[in-house]
């Protein structure tokens, strides 16, 4: 007889039910093969006197056992596992204590995609401090207004038709409470048929990139660029062109030139502050750049990824705002505004081009998640989302001035960098003769994350020897904390150098 009372471990504080964690571990022994089909099970009293609980315990288990066909109640003679279950590779019982472990190889085989590999720096998941790419600060989330507006609308008299299936372009009252916010804050013109909602930028990148690129045509980027960006045009078949980027952000003469020798399909930039560079598209550019796409016919991806974020003077209007003829493809979302958990972004672009983009979207992801949308809806109109923004606007903008202050006077001969005018980064470049290589492992030693991936900023191997330094994400002390730190390491590693003979 197998030793139940051995086997099976029950976990009264836990926040499952004892009868459930009965049913989890007979079903585990029962598809491990160590109770075999048609082995009889004790009685519900012996099992309860066993494992020291209520014979109710028992019996409520092995209902449950029998409703989902894991085992089988013969009259008269007993309670056994069910016959007729298929028997899947049959392990022995082994009276020592059995492992579980993760499964780390699939039993068959699937497609991977190098591309889309990360170098991952760290794996480590407990670090003291992160220098991460531009991150807000998710400790500064209006979390309370927002899950107070969340229950109120989950109330059953507001909440019927919020919980079925909806609309694949989003939840109307979002759509419009963003047209309006929009019109008004990036001088855009458009209609609630203009804008789908997204779980986030990305997936707005996304499903652009899909419904543009078919196998070799050309997206253009920037060198260098979002890294994610350049995966998800790879991953759509596009094949990526790069033009330089320098202060006033893309090449545009280069584009031109471009133009003149191949079919351009699409141009991806990231207007208000290229990524990583943080520079801004010269107005003359943007009005470039507009015209190239008028007359070869392309789109343009303008990914407003921190549009909300300028300290020094108004941000630019978007490419968007002026975009005359139905080429901009214009992306943003509350990621950055809010907290990157909060994944409600947009997709705005002539209407043909939102339809076709809600019935793709259908196929992986039905529709978003419809309490919250309404829930951000509210807090729009209310104007609680412009509250929270120059809530933050003030508190990101002092603590760019502090980090690039202490940057300036303590690190200044080790890095070259700019004051950006927004955003949530500084791109910092390190003098030729250190490597972030050597840093990292420095870092490593004092519990600093290196941003999760800094050699992605080198994708193209252009050797410009920079990542971006995210400041917003710190409070004052982190910030003088990290700089504190990162003094040490470049000292450390000043004073182990071989002196040049
Ligand atoms: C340039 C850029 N675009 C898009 C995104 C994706 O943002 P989201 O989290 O809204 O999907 C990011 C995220 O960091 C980004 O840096």
């Amino acid at each position: 007889m197998f030793p139940f009372k051995n086997n099976i471990n029950l976990i009264r504080d836990s926040n499952r039910n004892l009868y459930l964690q009965l049913c989890d571990q007979v079903i585990g022994y029962i598809k491990s093969g160590k109770l075999p089909p048609s082995t009889k099970l004790p009685g519900s009293r012996k099992l309860a006197e066993d494992l020291c609980i209520h014979r109710k315990t028992v019996i409520a288990a092995y209902e449950e056992l029998i409703s989902q066909g894991w085992i089988e109640t013969i009259p008269a003679r007993g309670t056994f596992v069910t016959g007729s279950l298929p028997i899947i590779n049959p392990e022995y019982f082994d009276t020592s204590n059995s492992q579980i472990s993760s499964k780390e190889k699939s039993g068959f085989p699937f497609l991977t995609r190098l591309h889309l590999q990360r170098n991952s720096s760290s794996t480590a998941q407990s670090k003291i401090l992160r220098i991460d790419d531009g991150s807000p600060d998710h400790r500064l989330a209006p979390i309370e207004e927002i899950a107070k507006i969340y229950r109120n609308i989950t109330k059953k008299s507001h909440h019927d038709d919020l919980l079925t299936y909806g609309s694949t372009h989003g939840n109307l009252a979002l759509r419009k409470s963003l047209v309006s916010y929009l019109n008004q804050t990036r001088g855009l013109h458009i209609t609630v048929d203009n804008i789908m909602i997204t779980r986030g930028s990305q997936m707005g990148i996304y499903l652009a990139s899909k419904l543009l690129l078919s196998p070799k045509s050309k997206i253009v980027v920037g060198t260098t660029n979002y890294m994610t960006a350049d995966n998800t045009f790879k991953e759509a078949g596009g094949q990526i062109e790069q033009i330089p980027v320098d202060n006033q952000g893309l090449d545009i003469s280069a584009l031109e030139k471009l133009c003149l020798t191949k079919k351009i399909t699409a141009v991806y930039v990231t207007s208000h502050h290229h990524h990583p560079t943080t520079v801004t598209l010269s107005a003359k550019r943007r009005m470039n750049l507009l015209r190239l796409a008028q007359q070869y016919n392309f789109a343009i991806i303008e990914d407003d990824y921190d549009y909300d974020f300028h300290y020094s003077n108004a941000p630019i209007l978007p490419l968007a705002s002026n975009d005359k003829r139905g080429n901009v493809i214009y992306i943003g979302g509350f990621t950055k505004i809010i907290a990157p958990s909060i994944r409600i972004g947009y997709l705005i672009a002539p209407k043909d081009f939102i339809d076709e983009a809600a019935s793709l979207r259908r196929i992986i992801d039905r529709q978003g998640d419809t309490l919250l949308e309404q829930t951000l809806a509210q807090m729009i109109n209310t104007g609680d989302v412009l509250r929270h923004c120059n809530k933050v606007l003030k508190i990101y903008k002092n603590r760019r001035d502090l980090f690039c202050s202490l940057l300036k006077s303590k690190l200044n001969e080790y890095f070259d960098f700019e004051i950006p005018k927004g955003g949530m980064a500084v791109w910092v470049k390190l003098h030729k003769a250190y490597t972030w290589e050597e840093i990292h492992a420095e870092a490593e030693k004092f519990d600093i994350e290196l941003n999760s991936d800094w050699r992605r900023y080198d994708n193209d191997n252009s050797g410009h020897n920079g990542i971006r330094m995210g400041f917003a994400s710190l409070n004052e002390e982190e910030i003088y904390n990290l700089i504190d730190i990162l003094t040490i390491i470049f000292n450390t590693i000043q004073k182990n150098r071989k002196p040049i003979l």
